[in-house]
């Protein structure tokens, strides 16, 4: 089992990573908290998996929340749902809520939990490979509007991150795949070893050790950005051209992980463009690897359009992340003229 710590602003992280780690959760509680009562939040397709067991566990009386899959629930409606749960069940600011789901149902929990009474303790469980290496580790927590996705959030560190990668078995293909998109990035732009030990034939018998190199980035990172002013930006290598082609597709024809990987192969042409190493050939090869796509299935005039509405745009200038060399990631602000010709040129 790994540990690393998060020093946050409003808490200390304790995050352990490790294989079958999940029937140690109420250990790792006791070990920090006190709480009376206990609320878990999951979805309709984890409830049935892992709820019993994780409930079983405590002996003090736990109750939940099953909230619908799917990103569509992320809501504020679902928030207040959840806030009345808490409520009936008479939860106080030294009780503890745990999330127990991928990233929507780790990002609304958070969000409850930052809120509800100005905060309680939080603890995050996350069961997606996105999950585990991305969101429930950072301290970004939110839910979408009609007018877009993760409008409205806060930054809150949950306390405890359990990670048990033996849970990802359950994972179907596509989403376990889609997860690998954001492995590939940290590989890319940090630690070159993740793409080693991720193109070895076995590797999934090896993800607790491949989590935890991820991971480790994540804290390093937020460690010293916490609240996404400049150097956190490096995290969305992929994430700029694969935000504008994930809106042309209405968040619906790609997944995340698609676009991300998209996102990676044109941002490798970009930095070849520029006049850096070409990985374009490396990076392409790699996702297929893992049945990711690498080929922008929209005309790149209108990526470069819903592009323009990124949030890491600034000004006349969007912050572009490339990579020289592997495993090293670099912010160049490149005006949006220079971006269009050289995103058309072939
Ligand atoms: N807070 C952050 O820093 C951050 C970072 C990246 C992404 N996100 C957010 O994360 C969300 C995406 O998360 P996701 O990809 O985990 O999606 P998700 O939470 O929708 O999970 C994907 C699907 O897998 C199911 N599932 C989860 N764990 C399972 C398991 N172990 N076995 C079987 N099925 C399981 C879920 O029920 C769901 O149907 C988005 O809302 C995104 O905005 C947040
Ligand atoms: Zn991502």
């Amino acid at each position: 089992m790994y540990h690393l710590s998060l020093h946050g602003s409003n808490t200390d992280s304790d995050i352990y990573i490790g294989s079958g780690i999940f029937s140690q959760t109420a250990k790792h509680i006791a070990e920090k908290f006190q709480p009376t009562r206990i609320h878990i939040v999951t979805d309709s397709n984890v409830a049935p998996l892992y709820l019993e067991q994780l409930r079983a566990e405590f002996p003090i009386g736990v109750t939940t929340t099953v909230i619908p899959a799917g990103e569509e629930y992320k809501t504020l409606d679902t928030v207040a749902g959840i806030y009345a749960d808490l409520s009936e069940a008479e939860l106080t600011r030294s009780d503890l809520v745990i999330a127990l789901g991928g990233g929507v149902v780790g990002d609304i929990t958070g969000f409850t939990a930052a809120t509800y009474l100005r905060g309680i303790h939080v603890c995050q469980i996350p069961t997606t490979l996105l999950a585990q290496v991305d969101s429930s580790v950072g301290g970004k927590t939110g839910v979408d509007l009609p007018q877009g996705k993760n409008l409205v959030g806060a930054f809150y560190q949950p306390e405890l991150v359990i990670i048990d990668t033996d849970i990802l078995t359950s994972l179907p293909e596509h989403i376990f795949n889609d997860g690998m998109a954001e492995v590939i990035k940290y590989g890319c732009i940090a630690n070159p070893d993740i793409l080693n030990m991720i193109a070895q034939p076995d590797f999934k018998s090896n993800m607790q050790h491949i989590v935890y190199e991820c991971v480790r980035i994540k804290r390093d990172v937020v460690q010293q950005d916490e609240h996404d002013t400049g150097l956190r930006m490096i995290l969305n290598f992929g994430h700029t051209i694969g935000h504008g082609a994930e809106k042309v597709g209405h968040f619906t024809e790609l997944t995340h992980g698609q676009a991300v990987a998209i996102g990676m192969v044109q941002a490798a042409k970009l930095g070849a463009k520029l006049g850096e190493t070409d990985y374009t050939q490396q990076i392409t090869e790699i996702c297929q690897a893992h049945e990711l796509p690498t080929q922008l299935p929209y005309p790149i005039e209108e990526v470069y359009a819903a592009m323009l509405h990124d949030k890491k745009r600034a000004g006349d200038s969007i912050n572009m992340i490339l990579i020289h060399p592997m495993g090293k990631a670099n912010i160049h602000k490149i005006p949006l003229e220079q971006l269009h010709t050289l995103l058309t040129a072939e």
